[in-house]
């Protein structure tokens, strides 16, 4: 995915055979914009329909433009550090400033290009954070971002938990992916889900392929 868009020329170094490239090495780059994102989690006992174990809350959003992405947003890091800039994103769009910091920090990459409008100028490096917290934090964000937000029902539609589990008929986590996402929301999403072991390898490759099948 994110070798297609590397251009010859452009400078590569160590460790970035995937497009990756560290925080440092990131904000190196001037003349790029720069937007910082966020997978906010926690452990939960609760069960759905009784049964099901729900096993994590793992909040995403549904975004003004109808695709699901991330808390978070732009960030000028001539005025503010990438995690005060996230942070202040997440006090708009969820009405709860939550703190994050650099240990939070998963990893930076160029955003794929939209066709026709790639240039060395305008290009935007995409950073993503994760960060784990209490169920009883995650049900105040979610309290918030549907009443106090300032961006709710702007730009952002509703927080939404992603499931985990998939049940009977198929549905669940395979469905979920089957969605549209912004950027590489998706598989910040899954490379995630797999880094954290909320999911298992053979689960995900499972729900992968079903949601190509069956809800393409
Ligand atoms: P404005 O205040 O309207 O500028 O929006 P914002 O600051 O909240 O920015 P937004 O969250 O839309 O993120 C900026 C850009 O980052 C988007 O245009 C996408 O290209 C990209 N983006 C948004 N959400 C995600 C996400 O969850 N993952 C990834 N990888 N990219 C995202
Ligand atoms: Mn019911
Ligand atoms: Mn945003
Ligand atoms: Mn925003
Ligand atoms: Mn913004
Ligand atoms: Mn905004």
């Amino acid at each position: 995915l994110l070798t297609q868009h590397r251009k010859k020329g452009e400078q590569i170094k160590k460790g970035m055979a995937s497009g990756q490239m560290s925080r440092d090495e990131a904000l190196e780059c001037t003349r790029c914009r720069h937007a910082c994102h966020v997978l906010l989690y926690s452990e939960t006992a609760s069960q759905l329909f009784g049964r099901i174990p729900i096993r994590y809350i793992v909040l995403m959003q549904m975004r003004f433009d109808g695709l699901l992405g991330f808390p978070g947003g732009f960030v000028n890091p001539l005025e503010e550090t990438l995690e005060e800039g996230l942070t202040r994103e997440l006090l708009e769009e969820l009405g709860v400033a939550v703190p994050v910091s650099k240990e939070d920090h998963v990893e930076s990459c160029f955003s794929p290009p939209r066709s026709g409008t790639y240039s060395s100028s305008s290009r935007l490096i995409l950073h993503f954070y994760v960060k784990k917290m209490e169920e009883e934090q995650i049900q105040e964000i979610e309290k918030a971002a549907a009443s106090t937000a300032a961006d709710h029902g702007l730009e952002v539609l509703g927080m939404v938990r992603v499931p985990l589990y998939t049940t009977k008929s198929g549905g669940g986590l395979s469905c979920f992916l089957s969605h549209s996402f912004i950027g590489v929301a998706r598989f910040q999403l899954m490379n995630s889900l797999l880094r954290l072991h909320l999911v298992s390898p053979g689960d995900l490759q499972e729900a992968l392929r079903s949601s190509q099948r069956t809800h393409a």
